[in-house]
């Protein structure tokens, strides 16, 4: 992966609208991968879902309270994806409070199929979702990789470690110290 190019997909995403009135004030937002990439250093994590244990208790936590550190390392953003709808990542993202990572809804797999990270986890009744991995991505381009160990289907278990902020951290304090 390092050196490629993000893929360029349209993500669809829920935004408030006040003037759309009612009880639910949201409208549909198409966002471009452009939009979340070009101009920007970026860490980008993916997870196997929305609202589960690892992830909502360990994964988004950390990368929300660490942000300041991955700022002061040149990080311009931090976002979260996964293989979830908008309604899904807005409900999880108001639930875990996040004032710093920003949430995209990957819903019909589109972004991580052509990152090749899609797996079935059918064995969960999830159907298709993300292989866990983070990437540090410049301007679009893939700088540096962090993918969990043994990529497959229906995995049994569902490794974290590789891809922690902590880390993504280390790695990016010895390339600091590197240069
Ligand atoms: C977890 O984050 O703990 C988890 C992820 C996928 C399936 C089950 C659990």
């Amino acid at each position: 992966m390092l050196g490629r190019k993000v893929p360029v997909v349209t993500f669809r995403t829920r935004v408030r609208d006040e003037s759309v009135g009612g009880p639910n004030p949201f409208r549909w937002q198409d966002v471009s991968s452009n939009d979340y990439f070009a101009g920007k250093r970026v860490v980008l994590f993916s997870l196997p879902g929305a609202f589960t244990p690892t992830c909502s208790t360990y994964q988004l936590p950390d990368f929300e309270k660490l942000t300041t550190e991955f700022r002061a390392l040149g990080i311009d953003e931090i976002y979260c994806i996964s293989v979830n709808d908008a309604f899904v990542m807005n409900a999880w993202g108001k639930s875990q409070g996040l004032e710093n990572v920003k949430l995209i809804p990957d819903g019909s797999g589109e972004f991580t199929r052509k990152m090749g990270m899609l797996v079935a986890k059918d064995n969960l009744g999830f159907g298709m979702r993300s292989w866990r991995y983070a990437a540090v991505v410049n301007n679009g381009t893939v700088e540096q990789w962090f993918e969990e160990e043994g990529y497959s289907d229906n995995c049994d278990s569902d490794p974290y470690g590789v891809s922690s902020p902590q880390k993504i951290l280390e790695a990016l304090k010895s390339q600091k110290i590197a240069a």
